[in-house]
């Protein structure tokens, strides 16, 4: 395992190299020959298995895009270190897509036919993911987004897969946690309409929630980029709202947080995955605390594997991973591990393998992947204590 320092050259030696358009560096390689053949999958026999990553590296989601790489690149160093896949090790091409639709676009586009990629991993955001999918389906190249939560995302296709639950069940689960452990009936809504996502999963959970009676007190928009929520928030406030759901990503969540208690509003806030990162807390300070949000991980989980991941974590990255290193690690684990089952690496027997993962043991959970290509699995609600996401509730699909 390398030092914190040594990744974080390798991180913007890695993003260096993708500006100058020089070679992009993978994980530890042998030095063997290199797959030079463009226009299809990697179908050759001999030297390492390329894998293309692709991911929000910088922007204003830059940490879901480094987050995740640290665990993928933590699943392939092991998987490496025990052997690789076939006898050949796993060499991770990963490209920056900046936090934008049509760069992840382009970037799945040149893995495939320049890097000749056997799978893709990636990307985060659904509505990247979305940009991604039909790309990899034309070309049938398997891919698997480790943290995508939009079912939209795997309806593109067969070679489409995730290692995380859906939004229907997401919404669900912040419906239920207000309704039954906060006790709340009131809550307004303010929703990133630029972000297939958060629109999304702001409908799921208002279906559920007045389904159970609740009622959505407000209804109120923003477009990712945004900076001043205040004409929303001063609407929101009328309302009294018990609580506000923001199913938005962590810059703009942070902002909004800041602005409603300048307002005057001290409900907490809720909202979905897409809050988790450690700038939340930065940028949302004080007025971020006790608000809640559903996601795919704990790190306070005692079971042996997961001590044992953020132990290995740790060791190689110097923090505590987040959900996204989580779902990193796993999406590149059930991809070697159906590279090992499948009886070639053609790209369609690698498709079945995946298609027929069982009871995987991840440490965001066991991963089944069912007949739409999803994994089925529970999700847990975390509270912002400090700069700390406590551990709430477990909630089972
Ligand atoms: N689920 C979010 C989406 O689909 C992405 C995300 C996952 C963000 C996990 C943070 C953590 O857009």
């Amino acid at each position: 395992m390398h030092s914190p320092v040594a990744f974080k050259f390798t991180n913007s030696l890695l993003i260096a190299t993708l500006f100058l358009g020089l070679s992009p560096i993978g994980c530890k390689k042998k030095q063997v020959p290199q797959d030079t053949a463009s226009g299809s999958a990697q179908t050759t026999s001999v030297g390492p298995i390329k894998i293309g990553e692709v991911g929000s590296m910088t922007g204003s989601e830059a940490t879901f895009g480094t987050s995740t790489h640290n665990g993928i690149d933590l699943a392939i160093r092991q998987i490496n270190a025990a052997g690789g896949v076939h006898g050949r090790m796993l060499e991770l091409i990963s490209l920056d897509d900046q936090g934008k639709p049509e760069e992840a676009a382009t970037a799945v586009t040149k893995l495939i036919t320049q890097n000749g990629v056997t799978a893709i991993l990636g990307e985060v955001a659904s509505s990247r993911s979305l940009a991604m999918a039909p790309i990899a389906q034309t070309h049938k190249v398997p891919m698997i987004t480790p943290s995508s939560t939009n079912p939209k995302v795997t309806e593109q296709g067969d070679f489409i897969f995730r290692v995380c639950f859906i939004d229907p069940f997401q919404g669900t689960v912040m419906a239920k946690f207000a309704l039954e452990t906060l006790k709340i009936k009131k809550v307004a809504i303010l929703r990133d309409i630029k972000n297939d996502y958060s629109v999304g999963l702001a409908n799921y959970f208002a279906e559920t929630f007045k389904k159970g009676g609740g009622e959505i007190v407000m209804d109120q928009s923003y477009g990712a980029g945004d900076i001043d929520f205040k004409s929303q928030l001063t609407s929101i406030r009328t309302k009294t709202p018990e609580a506000i759901f923001v199913p938005g990503y962590y810059t703009e969540v942070g902002l909004i947080a800041r602005q409603a208690r300048e307002l005057g509003i001290k409900a907490p806030l809720m909202g979905g995955d897409g809050w988790d990162s450690p700038k939340l807390a930065e940028i949302g300070g004080k007025a971020i605390e006790g608000s809640y949000f559903s996601n795919h991980y704990s790190s306070e989980d005692q079971s042996p594997e997961i001590q044992t991941f953020i132990g290995k974590f740790k060791e190689a990255y110097g923090v505590v991973p987040d959900g996204l290193s989580a779902m990193g690690y796993d999406a590149a684990r059930v991809l070697a591990d159906a590279m090992t089952r499948a009886p070639s690496l053609d790209p369609q027997a690698i498709r079945d393998a995946i298609a027929a993962t069982k009871d995987f043991a991840g440490v965001t959970g066991k991963i089944t992947i069912d007949s739409n290509r999803n994994a089925v699995k529970a999700a847990v609600v975390l509270k912002v204590v400090g700069t700390q996401y406590k551990y709430q509730t477990t909630i089972q699909p």
